[in-house]
């Protein structure tokens, strides 16, 4: 009966989506526990790239089961469109999706709501994904929020579409053109929600029944990245879905008890998009450099992604709080052909903190030699030139955690397992 959850122990974008795919040769479901479609998780499979942002990324093999839980938010739209577009490359999904009837689902006037509650704050703007996602959540938490499977009710449901509708109408100073857009937007709402209700599932006893047979595995996919939860991330530049490990038994629905693994995906330097304090950021040529290789722009906003060092202290906390029982170093090809190397492995002062004053840390590095062959592809640890294998002992020094797999390319295949 293990369940694995997988987690990103950075800023998100760590390549779970890829590992998360590799691991799921063996599993029976993979279940995503939190965000929305703010998330994006490259697949690439068959010869052929997915970019997935709500489903499950094991779906992209036949024979998984893929599960949404009721910590996620869903945009019933872009949900319909992520179906279609993995049945337009030949992978059905019917029959093997279940929806939590719990999610709760984003109006189409919470990114309008979204957009203006960017605006409204002078400085210190989160720099969103823009996807409705924080007001999705604040009405969860505010108890009027609209869950998939309020749509059984149709009256109740329409009326609840309604009040958010009306309140956006009230709040917002729309135009008379932008107030059309958005009831044409609810009406293409309403049908998608109806639509999509034939996912509808209760997950926690789903995964229970899979959870029977004593060697099913059971992949927990979680989302973003650790530094951007709630409660344990860079607050207030965070996302509005928990992240860490814990929050994938209260969002699927079964106890802690159920959990063998927790792996955690770290990149083999930092990378974060949008707002907020990041201490091994380079904003400078080794910083444009990391981005060319890893080709490190956001799958679902596009936008060019900050990039800088290893932060092995913050590797190290997150590897705590989600106790992670093992690291899996994710693009460590993207850094071939550097001099030299730097790991964070402490703060000026030794202070740390991830609340308002993170971005008054100062990083200390450890400096490691470079390599320039290309390691691309290479699946066998004794192939690694040595600096690479020194750059992975380091890195699961200061993390405190093994390094039981290394991926080298966006390939399926591309792991190495020690
Ligand atoms: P939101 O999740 O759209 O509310 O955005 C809040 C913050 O989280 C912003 O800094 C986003 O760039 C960041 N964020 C949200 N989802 C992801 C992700 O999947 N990868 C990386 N950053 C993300
Ligand atoms: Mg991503």
């Amino acid at each position: 009966m293990p369940v694995s959850i997988v987690v990103g122990l950075q800023w998100g974008d760590e390549g779970k989506g890829k590992m998360v795919d590799h691991l799921a040769e063996t599993a029976v479901a993979v279940a995503r526990f939190s965000g929305g479609a703010n998330a994006g998780h490259t697949v690439e499979a068959d010869g052929k790239r997915f970019a997935l942002h709500l489903l499950p990324s094991g779906l992209v093999r036949k024979d998984v089961i893929g599960m949404i839980g009721s910590a996620c938010v869903m945009d019933p739209v872009t949900i319909l469109e992520e179906i279609r577009s993995l049945e337009g490359n030949g992978i059905s999904i019917e029959g093997r999706l279940m929806i939590s009837g719990k999610v709760n689902l984003t109006h189409p006037a919470y990114r309008c709501l979204e957009v203006q509650s960017e605006a409204d704050l002078a400085s210190g703007k989160i720099g969103t994904t823009g996807r409705g996602i924080g007001p999705t959540y604040v009405r969860k938490y505010r108890r009027n929020a609209i869950r998939l499977e309020d749509v059984f009710n149709m009256q109740s449901f329409i009326e609840l579409v309604d009040f958010h509708t009306l309140e956006a109408i009230n709040t917002l100073n729309l135009s008379s053109t932008d107030v059309e857009k958005l009831h044409s937007d609810v009406q293409s709402f309403i049908e998608a929600t109806k639509e999509v209700s034939r996912f509808t599932a209760d997950v926690s006893l789903q995964i229970s029944e899979v959870l029977r047979d004593r060697d099913a595995l059971v992949i927990a996919e979680g989302a973003q990245g650790s530094l951007l939860d709630p409660d344990h991330g860079s607050y207030p530049f965070v996302t509005c879905g928990q992240c860490v490990a814990g929050a994938a038994c209260t969002s699927l629905g079964f106890g802690p008890t159920m959990v063998t693994d927790v792996i955690g995906i770290l990149k083999a330097y930092t990378t974060r998009v949008g707002a907020g304090p990041f201490p091994t950021e380079l904003d400078n040529h080794i910083g444009t450099q990391i981005r060319k290789a890893g080709n490190e722009f956001g799958t679902t906003t596009g936008r060019p992604r900050r990039c800088g060092w290893l932060d092995g202290v913050l590797a190290g906390y997150s590897a705590r709080i989600n106790g992670c029982t093992s690291i899996t170093l994710t693009l460590l090809d993207v850094l071939s052909g550097f001099d030299e190397l730097k790991i964070c492995t402490g703060y000026e002062g030794d202070h740390f903190t991830t609340g308002r004053s993170m971005d008054k840390l100062i990083p200390v590095y450890e400096i490691l030699p470079g390599w320039q062959e290309d390691i691309r592809g290479e699946t066998d640890w004794d192939n690694l030139p040595s600096a690479a294998k020194d750059y992975v002992l380091a890195v699961e020094k200061i993390a405190g955690v093994p390094v039981t797999s290394i991926s080298t390319g966006p390939g399926r295949n591309d792991v190495i397992w020690r």
